[in-house]
């Protein structure tokens, strides 16, 4: 199976990824200049996985130095890319520094495994590239709209890029994860979301208030047109979304993929407005969330959700969870987290 490279292995995402690769067999190294993670998650990945993985402090916009780590493992055999600003409200604020660190950083790892000929690419997408949908559910071939973010133009253009990178490089094979919302943690509660930076993800401000490290949580508008006036999402399950990664590595290995890429929603087609999503978490902690009702957020789309049937059927993958399984791990978790931290 070889060697995985996981940029952002320290990450949300990264860090469940990673653990769901080495319960299948894989080897895995990391590579996370913890901009947005922290180096806690390493010990977290070896309480929960027994083993410690090599993490690589290197920033992708660092050409010379992610090139030596490519260099000093020549084994890599595929590359899973993470590593990403991904704060829709902070890129309507620093559109330059999500352009740069999203893009450059794609276009150093694109040109580092082309020429050390490393086969296959997961590139974390989102389904923000999706904008105002004009249908519900969105399959892979719904039109993309305008990005209603920098954020999700660089994931817009980001697919673009890879597409004519492996047009050029026949040698290179890739499948983009379009994420819905991902949320929850790991069974064990010894491992979850931990951003470096203030939370701006639903999932952490709720548990975040529900255990007093804030005051109160705002809900970002319910003046849209969904059925309650809040923003719909389809928030899936962490564990679930991990697993559909290493199912991909796997098809990778086993198959070209027609046409050398294949885009895939990972979402589990459900749509959950802010609303219900605090109403799951009430149900779940048995105890009120303090929230108010203030101004919409820039950048936020009204309402998206996936049909997966594509992911279903190339991955033999199937999301298990439920938004309740994410409020019971996310809860757990943030008890967990503020007893150890
Ligand atoms: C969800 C809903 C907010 C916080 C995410 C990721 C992004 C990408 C797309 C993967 C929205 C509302 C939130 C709060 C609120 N994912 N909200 N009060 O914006 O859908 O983007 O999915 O690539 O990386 O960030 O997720 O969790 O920020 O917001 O009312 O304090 O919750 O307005 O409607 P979003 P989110």
């Amino acid at each position: 199976m070889g060697k995985i490279l996981v940029t952002g292995g320290c990450g949300y995402i990264g860090s469940h990824t990673i653990l769901d690769l080495l319960s299948k067999g894989y080897t895995v190294i990391s590579v996370d200049n913890f901009s947005n993670a922290e180096p806690a998650t390493l010990d977290r990945i070896a309480a929960v996985a027994g083993v410690h993985i090599p993490n690589y402090d290197v920033d992708l916009c660092d050409y010379p130095r992610l090139k030596a780590v490519f260099e000093e493992n020549p084994d890599i055999s595929g590359v899973i890319h993470f590593a990403a600003l991904k704060n829709v409200g902070e890129s309507v604020e620093q559109p330059i520094r999500y352009y740069h660190n999203n893009l450059q950083g794609l276009l150093h790892l694109l040109q580092v495994m082309v020429e050390h000929q490393v086969p296959r690419l997961i590139f974390s997408s989102s389904c923000s590239v999706y904008g105002n949908a004009e249908h519900l559910p969105v399959t892979e071939n719904t039109p993309l709209q305008e990005a209603e973010s920098p954020y999700a133009r660089t994931k817009q253009m980001g697919e673009q890029i890879i597409s004519d990178v492996l047009h050029s490089h026949p040698s290179l094979n890739c499948i983009i994860l379009r994420y819905f919302n991902p949320a929850g943690a790991h069974e064990s509660a010894l491992i979850g979301e931990a951003p470096f930076n203030k939370a701006s993800n639903l999932v952490p401000v709720i548990t975040e208030t529900a255990i007093g490290k804030r005051e109160q949580m705002v809900v970002f508008g319910n003046d849209y047109d969904t059925r309650d006036g809040t923003c719909v999402r389809d928030y899936i399950h962490i564990m679930d979304l991990a697993d559909a990664h290493t199912r991909a590595l796997r098809f990778l290995a086993d198959q070209t993929p027609e046409g050398k890429i294949e885009y895939l929603n990972l979402g589990i087609g459900q749509g959950v407005s802010v609303l219900e999503a605090i109403e799951a978490f009430e149900k779940v902690s048995t105890q009120p969330l303090n929230y108010r009702i203030g101004p919409r957020r820039p950048g936020d789309v009204v309402a998206v959700y996936a049909d997966y049937s594509k992911a279903a059927r190339l991955l033999d993958w199937q999301p298990k969870r439920t938004i309740e399984d994410i409020m019971r791990s996310a809860w757990l978790w943030e008890q967990n987290r503020s007893k150890t931290s």
